[in-house]
């Protein structure tokens, strides 16, 4: 299709017509020239397309589908490979049910604990968040259906969603809550980006231009349509000009009679009124085009395939004494409610219409199993008769499993948790359940960090995230050891919520949300606070043992124009078959800017026999070990050197490597008579010239200033170090005094000139 013929041939009303959906779901027809409608729909983690009564807040059914494990669930299995398959499988449904674009996948940031919405993110880190953005993406795309990665940008919490402005420094944004969304738009190029709802530094996200199109568009090269969240616009016209092509989802034609009038009053160019709509035509198209609505859609197959990556995703956080695998002869109680009746997915607009949910007990028929439901979730209750059968089918049992969780009224799309904690009845239960049988193991279902009181009396804990509707299968797999568990975490679980970085400033006050914590989000903050976590970054036992060996980078001294390639070895030390993840974090050993101690740049998921060993190798480049300079407005690496640590978590890293890197770029120096001399002997180009001027005018003045005069004046002083301590943030005007204030600002002129390198 000649897509700009086409919008040639339009009226300017239909065109601005096209910039906003027909309805919930679709885009508008354009009867007269033929052009249909295509829908969209929720995501990410299956479909939730809903034919009939149409809302995004998942209010009301959608058709039947397959809910695979959610965004927080699958980030932890750190493997590319499988949400790539994932993304295949959603993007088979898409062409079955002709939709044409699937909204996702959510990569915001997991900045706090308490967002409502933490369940749909990946992850605190932005690398591993684009990684996994970037493959899903891949998938889905893979099979002609389009993504809408979003929400475009800094949209970590639900608390004041519509209006409140994320205000963060360039820094900030760039190294934390920009780069998930970059990787993806650059290495898997989605179709579409959905704006989010919030502002940003004061400008809503739907007409900010400087997200839309400078960075968006002239810096990453997004070719794609931006639409709306849905109901994310405020100015329409301002979003047309700052690169919001779709609004969604319908205005009632308000906001497209607006466009019309501004166009004709001369406020808006008609052009980036047709460029919007070539954008927005350009994703209709492109799935028309590639339409295979004969694919099939096997749900059978792809709840099979949910119950493989479930079990792929569960981190196994602890397990004294090899507790697990459990023996399938044993007798073993399954307590609590979320046994039967899991919580595998979220509330609000991902929330899928599952067609069929499998829970544990009924996973483990056959085996020798009892249940008891412990405590229930509708009344958010453990009355004392609920606890005493689950103290007394845990006596009677070899091991007792409680599974436990945050139930759906805890975490939410649309409203942020207010604190850390488990329902209390469930904490009860679970250490009355201890007491009773000290072979007791928890599983949890929750898409965030929860405070675990009782963590010294249980003997392991199995964190299965929200992992979908097969999460049943995948539990039962896990525990009694068909499947070795080798998912990480892609956060810290504090000690605590008053621990994490953005506790004192999470939400906000009124419409404004500092994020003032800045690039300390996560990990980054705890290694740099050495602070005690519960369970940090990375983390993750496996039924087997892996070690590390063998580092090699292929140079101790690179530019930063160089890729640098590791090499390490991880074997398989005991005696079953095993998953893991080699983990490579690279810190700045010394840097004028304040830097977290280690942020992962890489990763690869292995699988080993017991006994057997491989080495993996990773590539880094200028990004690797970058951060974002203010002044540039660029990445930029401070010459120096750099650690390379490898392992398994992100505080077990036993492999560890200095390399230097050499900056190719010359930052720009605006010395004045302000700056002070510190600054100025630090940089090499600048020292030298400074040295020089220092000599000269000493000996214009006659007296030089010899190591004798150094030693004398340092005795009057109280000592040589504190003389020339204050002496380093003296300014350059100073100078001029050191030969008896007879100076001109020429001399000044003369000296800022050369330190500026220009002359
Ligand atoms: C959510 C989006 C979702 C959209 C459509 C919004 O409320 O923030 O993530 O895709 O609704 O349901």
């Amino acid at each position: 299709m000649d897509i700009k013929a086409l919008v040639s041939r339009m009226t300017l009303e239909e065109k601005a017509g096209l910039l906003s959906g027909d309805d919930f779901w679709h885009t508008k027809a354009v009867e007269r020239l033929g052009v249909p409608r295509a829908m969209v729909s929720d995501g990410p983690h299956g479909l939730r397309k809903q034919d009939e009564t149409a809302d995004h807040l998942g209010i009301n059914d959608s058709i039947k589908a397959v809910c695979f494990p959610t965004a927080c669930a699958t980030a932890a299995s750190f493997d590319t490979d499988m949400i790539r398959e994932m993304g295949e499988a959603i993007g088979d449904s898409c062409q079955h049910e002709r939709l044409s674009v699937v909204l996702g996948p959510a990569v915001n940031i997991k900045r706090s604990p308490l967002c409502g919405r933490n369940f749909e993110y990946f992850s605190e880190d932005p690398y591993l968040a684009g990684r996994m953005a970037t493959e899903i993406i891949r998938g889905i795309q893979s099979r002609n259906a389009g993504t809408s990665i979003k929400h475009f940008a800094m949209n970590s919490q639900e608390h004041r969603r519509m209006s409140s402005s994320s205000d963060a420094d360039e820094r900030t944004i760039r190294e934390i809550y920009f780069p998930a969304f970059e990787m993806a738009v650059k290495e898997a190029r989605p179709w579409t980006v959905m704006c989010s709802y919030n502002k940003i530094n004061g400008v809503y996200a739907s007409e900010n231009p400087w997200l839309l199109t400078d960075v968006l568009r002239k810096e990453w090269g997004f070719d794609g349509c931006v639409m709306s969240d849905w109901g994310a616009v405020s100015d329409r016209v301002a979003g047309v000009a700052a690169g919001l092509d779709l609004e969604m989802p319908a205005s009632g034609g308000v906001n497209d009679r607006k466009i019309v009038e501004a166009v004709r009053a001369g406020k808006l160019d008609e052009k980036l009124v047709d460029q919007a709509c070539e954008r927005v035509l350009g994703f209709v198209y492109r799935y028309l085009e590639n339409a295979k609505p004969e694919t099939p859609w096997d749900r059978e197959a792809q709840h099979a395939q949910a119950a493989r990556i479930a079990a792929e995703c569960m981190v196994l956080l602890k397990n004294e004494g090899d507790i697990l695998p459990l023996d399938k002869a044993d007798d073993i109680a399954f307590i609590g409610e979320f046994a039967k009746k899991p919580r595998f997915q979220g509330g609000g607009s991902s929330h899928i219409n599952s067609f069929r949910i499998t829970g544990a007990l009924e996973a483990a028929e056959g085996l020798k199993v009892t249940y008891t439901p412990g405590y229930s979730v509708a009344k958010d209750d453990a009355p004392a008769e609920m606890i005493a059968e689950a103290v007394a089918a845990a006596k009677k049992a070899k091991v007792a499993v409680v599974f436990a969780g945050l139930p759906d009224s805890y975490e939410s799309e649309g409203y942020d948790r207010s604190h850390m904690r488990m329902p209390d009845c469930q904490n009860r239960v679970i250490e009355a359940v201890a007491e009773a049988n000290p072979n007791t193991v928890v599983v949890l279902h929750n898409g965030a960090p929860v405070e675990m009181p009782w963590i010294g009396r249980v003997k392991a804990v199995l964190e299965a995230y929200l992992a979908g509707q097969a999460v049943g299968e995948a539990a039962v797999r896990v525990l009694f050891g068909d499947v070795n568990p080798c998912g990480k975490l892609p956060e810290t679980f504090p000690l605590k919520l008053e621990d994490n970085p953005s506790w004192l400033y999470y939400g906000g006050e009124g419409d404004v949300a500092e994020y003032r914590e800045g690039v300390f989000v996560g990990y980054r903050y705890y290694d740099k606070k050495k602070m005690d976590v519960l369970f940090p970054f990375g983390h993750g036992l496996s039924y087997t043992t892996f070690e590390y060996s063998g580092l090699k980078l292929s140079a101790d001294r690179i530019k930063d124009t160089d890729s640098l390639t590791v090499t390490a070895t991880v074997k398989n030390t005991g005696s079953r078959a095993g998953k893991t993840v080699v983990q490579l974090y690279v810190g700045d050993v010394e840097s004028t800017v304040l830097r977290p101690v280690r942020e992962l740049k890489g990763f690869v998921k292995v699988d080993l026999q017991p006994g057997e060993s491989r080495e993996v190798s990773f590539i880094l480049d200028k990004r690797s070990f970058a951060y974002w300079n203010r002044e540039i407005h660029d990445w930029h690496v401070e010459t120096g050197a750099f650690t390379v640590e490898v392992g398994a978590s992100s505080r077990d890293l036993p492999l560890k490597a200095k390399v230097t890197v050499e900056s190719t770029v010359e930052l720009p120096r605006h010395y004045t008579q302000d700056s002070i001399f510190m600054d100025v002997m630090a940089d090499p180009k600048a020292a030298p010239v400074m040295k020089e001027f220092m000599k000269k005018t000493m000996e214009i003045f006659g007296h030089e200033e010899t190591e004798q005069d150094r030693k004398e004046a340092a005795k009057e002083a109280i000592s040589e170090d504190m003389t020339l301590a204050m002496m380093r943030y003296m300014p350059l005007r100073g100078a001029m005094s050191f030969g008896g204030g007879a100076d001109s600002s020429k001399t000044m002129e003369e000296l800022l000139k050369k330190l500026n390198g220009e002359a």
